[in-house]
């Protein structure tokens, strides 16, 4: 490799691999190169999540790594950046005990990483710059995606929710939505590109508020865009296929986001809403504003518009107070709605937020036991969601050869389900018609019609 080149380690959500995308577009405006291996790279940046502490460990386990790289290379610059970075604590251990870091920047000032890097290397110095706030929203910034057929797109950042278990509206800020225009212009320009699936990502996209360009320099008390109509604007995108969005929260799912399953043909029959405890005690501790029975009646409005709908979740196991009784209701709820599948996780203490102060944490051994008996659950409902499809026809967005098995193409249902298949000729990057004859838990296995 002659250029200089790059390499990302991202942890954490889809915010933060987006986050990735544009700091690899950046690099590559700036003659970069991206180098699959981390160790031989010029400049290592590590994206950092601050969700649940095992994310933190492992964090602290790579810049570990790292230190030996530095000394090897003195010239290798290692930047970290991401939610970690707009915790105080984590600055002040990064400057007392990792030294071989050059640059710490935050979520807020991603913009400015092109000319922190250039005073790191005109300067070579070590540069800490994070900000408290979010300024308004940078539009424009570079991106070298990862996907040819699928794209995330930011719709709005940050969250006013303040769930009492939840370190990201401190490390991300409150609620800001990009102006529809500019996120239809993105759309059509991906488009262009050729891609044909669109996530729409936001902390809690059903709150997205969209001002439009002309209102912000005129009218004031101008009219908002809700989410819904930005979904009814982004299905009449000519070439876009799919449109699917990312996170829901259930207190903010409008009956007009409900209808619109039942009128925009390229909203995905998938739904991703977190529940995070059946018990409507634990969901008052948690600050969700949503009881159990809320919830179900959601599902069931779901359902009722769109019959097959694909139902996803999050369930945090061993909240403190969490009591066998409660953590029963979890598991009814989770037999009564029939989740497609469910991110499961133990419940971890974070510093700052107000759960870290509940004083009945539940026994590390109670927690493991009930996620446990929660993971077993969950796989048989999937395993059982999974084999109903056997013999169904669905349609698949190829993505390119499958993981598993390179004789195999792999994609995605409506449903975003995984499915390897056999196909005659090169589909990738195609929609193709799939008989499903097999399944397992986490897949399905088909052949292109
Ligand atoms: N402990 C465990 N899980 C958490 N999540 C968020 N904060 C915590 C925490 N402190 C989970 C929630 C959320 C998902 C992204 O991460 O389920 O929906
Ligand atoms: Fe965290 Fe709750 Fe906001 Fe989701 S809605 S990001 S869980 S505070």
């Amino acid at each position: 490799m002659n250029n200089k080149s790059f390499y990302i380690q991202t942890f954490g959500c889809q915010m933060n691999e987006r986050d990735s995308e544009t700091l690899a577009g950046m690099l590559r405006d700036l003659g970069y190169e991206e180098n699959p291996v981390r160790n031989r790279a010029d400049v290592i940046i590590i994206n950092t999540c601050s969700v649940r502490d095992n994310a933190d460990k492992r964090f602290f386990g790579t810049l570990g790594q790292l230190k030996r790289i530095k000394g090897d290379r003195p010239d290798l610059v290692v930047a970290v950046c991401g939610c970690m970075m707009q915790q105080q604590h984590i600055i002040d251990t990064l400057k007392s005990k990792y030294p071989w870091v050059d640059l710490v920047f935050g979520t807020h000032n991603l913009h400015e990483f092109p000319a922190l890097l250039g005073n790191v290397l005109g300067e070579r110095e070590k540069i800490v710059e994070v900000w408290d706030q979010a300024e308004s929203i940078v539009e424009g910034l570079p991106s070298q995606r990862k996907h040819p057929y699928k794209a995330y797109v930011n719709i709005m950042y940050g969250c006013n929710n303040f769930c009492t278990y939840c370190i990201v509206p401190y490390t991300r800020g409150r609620e800001r939505s990009r102006n529809p225009e500019a996120i239809l212009q993105e759309v059509k320009e991906l488009v262009k590109d050729g891609v044909r699936e669109i996530t729409l990502l936001g902390q809690n996209v059903n709150s997205y508020r969209g001002q439009s360009q002309e209102e912000n320099q005129g009218d004031a008390a101008g009219e908002y865009t809700s989410f819904a109509a930005l979904i009814h604007k982004l299905n009449d995108v000519e070439g876009l296929e799919r449109i699917r969005f990312m996170t829901s929260h259930p207190k903010d799912l409008s009956d007009e986001l409900i209808d619109a399953y039942g009128t925009c043909k390229k909203l995905c029959p998938h739904i991703h809403l977190p529940v995070q405890s059946g018990s409507t005690e634990i969901l008052t501790k948690m600050n969700r504003k949503y009881t159990k029975e809320d919830y179900l009646a959601l599902v069931e409005r779901l359902r009722d518009t769109v019959p097959d709908i694909a139902i996803t979740t999050d369930i945090i196991v061993g909240f403190p107070g969490e009591t066998e009784d409660d953590f029963e209701e979890t598991l009814d709820l989770v037999r009564k709605v029939g989740f497609d599948s469910a991110f499961t996780f133990l419940y971890s203490i974070r510093k700052g937020t107000p759960a870290e102060k509940y004083t009945e944490q539940v026994p590390e051994d109670v927690k493991h036991e009930r996620f446990n008996r929660l993971v077993d659950m969950v796989n048989r409902i999937s395993a059982e969601k999974n084999s109903a499809l056997v013999g169904q026809v669905t349609e698949v967005l190829t993505e390119g050869k499958s993981k598993t098995n390179p004789a195999l193409f792999a994609g995605r249902t409506g449903g975003h389900k995984l499915v390897n298949f056999t196909a005659n000729q090169d589909v990738t990057g195609q929609m193709v018609k799939v008989l499903i004859t097999d399944s397992t838990t986490f897949s399905l296995t088909g052949e292109a019609l």
